[in-house]
């Protein structure tokens, strides 16, 4: 079978003068070869259409298909974030109820703006190092009970952080009563080809709807994802049609091309999901030597539904926040984290990373480790509860009766924004919402561990609030 990789430098070979986009014109003799500007076309004759696919790009497709297991797959050069812009659009009518996992990123937030839905939340525990924990399932029964008109359920699995909600369970309720369930799994790319998380994944689980960032967790460039439907809840050409709105009209072949190549490897190279299970064994193992520093993955109750390819570093109960963390394994060994927050920082791994990069981690993590003290137990001293909801998040964006007020004095009020921590982009409090005191207590926090609070307008710390 054709492979596109091959196809774009075989076309370049060819010296086709290229009378169309994209402007560079493959002209390397003025732009140089450090971008890949030789395979970087539009959709010319022979070379499929994204939004029509039925060559090429329909191949790629199909092997996703066919990995993954579903009844039809998408290949999608925007990230996750078009597929689920286009997921939840493709399912809902304007201003349904939907019932949504509070833990969601802020795609899923802007769905709920765009289709102007009302959102009923679903929390999940927070457990004593400030990480979302998993979605009580019989919380999930109780709302759609006492919300028939639920239109669709929306799940993170696995979080930011790595834990895996139970998907079987939440779809076997939510088809129950006929309704589809849509799994962000932006973090979840990799489960089928990890011992014992295969069954967990939300495809195998049964969810109607499934979104995977193929660029965070396994080898392809950033912005590559699929989104995979299955069942009979789902129409194919609606998910077509809205990704259609959602998703560029100028796909990069290059983008299609990582995704083509990243699947090739899952399907001829799964020994290497092996490797990488051994080192995150031996990583795990060795971290338990660690006398201040804890491992989620080595603390976490809830094994069975954990990825631990997500390395989460716990700081709490030492002289140092887990941004400090950060800090210091930047400058002093040169290791850069995906995020981090007050008591723990993470660091993602993939099957890219070999048995080296996992000891320099180790290494370093033991070296800092020697130096911490132990801090007294600070308790956990706020608990997050859901914030009141006033108003849809898009009356509350359209609505001009507002002021700016320092984030102190909005006890109370609506806010007109988002306040976020990003990464990971969950809202501490989404328009339409009142402000409270605990949320207000959160932001100082966050301030005087010096994490950076976002607000959609960026002009924290005043915050926009309605009057
Ligand atoms: C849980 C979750 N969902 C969706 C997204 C969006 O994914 P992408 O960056 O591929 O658009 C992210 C990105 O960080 C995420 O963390």
């Amino acid at each position: 079978m054709e492979n596109l990789q091959e196809k774009l430098e075989e076309y370049y070979n060819k010296n086709y003068l290229p009378m169309h986009m994209p402007g560079h014109k493959r002209n390397v003799k003025l732009l140089g070869e450090k971008l890949p500007y030789k395979i970087d076309i539009t959709e010319i004759s022979g070379f499929d259409d994204l939004h029509h696919a039925n060559g090429l790009i329909k191949n790629i497709e199909n092997k996703a298909r066919k990995i993954y297991g579903s009844k039809r797959s998408f290949i999608l050069v925007n990230g996750s974030t078009c597929g689920i812009l286009a997921g939840i659009r493709s399912v809902i009518n304007f201003g349904d109820k939907v019932l949504i996992a509070r833990n969601s990123h802020k795609s899923v937030y802007n769905a709920i703006e765009l289709n102007n839905l009302n959102a009923i939340y679903i929390s999940s525990k927070i457990n004593k190092y400030g990480i979302d924990g998993n979605i009580d399932v019989k919380e999930i029964e109780k709302k759609i009970k006492e919300n028939k008109d639920i239109k669709l359920v929306v799940i993170t699995s696995p979080t930011y952080e790595g834990v895996i909600n139970n998907i079987k369970s939440i779809v076997s309720i939510a088809h129950k009563y006929n309704i589809p369930v849509l799994v962000d799994e932006a973090h979840g790319a990799h489960l089928r080809f990890m011992d014992n998380l295969y069954n967990k994944e939300a495809l195998n689980s049964g969810a109607d709807i499934v979104i995977q960032s193929l660029h965070k967790t396994l080898p392809a460039l950033t912005g590559t994802a699929l989104l995979h439907i299955q069942g009979e809840l789902v129409r194919e050409e609606n998910v077509a049609r809205e990704l259609s709105i959602f998703e560029t009209s100028s796909p990069s072949y290059i983008l299609m091309s990582s995704i083509e190549e990243c699947l090739d490897i899952l399907i001829y190279k799964e020994e290497l999901f092996k490797e990488y299970e051994n080192n995150l064994k031996y990583f795990y193992k060795e971290t338990k030597k660690l006398q201040k520093l804890k491992i989620l993955g080595n603390e976490i109750e809830n094994k069975e539904y954990y990825d631990f390819g997500k390395i989460v570093i716990i700081t709490k109960n030492t002289n140092i926040t887990g941004k400090e963390l950060a800090d210091i394994l930047r400058k002093e060994y040169k290791i850069e984290l995906e995020m981090s927050s007050i008591d723990y920082a993470l660091a993602m791994t993939s099957i890219c990373d070999t048995k080296e990069n996992f000891i320099r981690l180790l290494n370093a993590l033991e070296e800092i480790d020697k130096k911490l003290e132990n801090k007294e137990e600070k308790e956990n001293k706020i608990e997050i509860v859901l914030p009141e909801k006033k108003m849809n998040i898009l009356d509350a964006i359209k609505n001009n009766n507002s002021k700016y007020l320092n984030y102190k004095e909005t006890e109370g009020k609506i806010s007109k924004e988002y306040i976020w921590i990003y990464p990971p982009g969950i809202p501490l409090i989404a328009p339409g919402e009142i402000i409270n005191k605990e949320i207000i207590q959160k932001i100082n926090d966050y301030k005087n561990a010096n994490i950076e609070v976002r607000t959609t307008f960026d002009k924290f710390p005043k915050i926009e609030v309605i009057e």
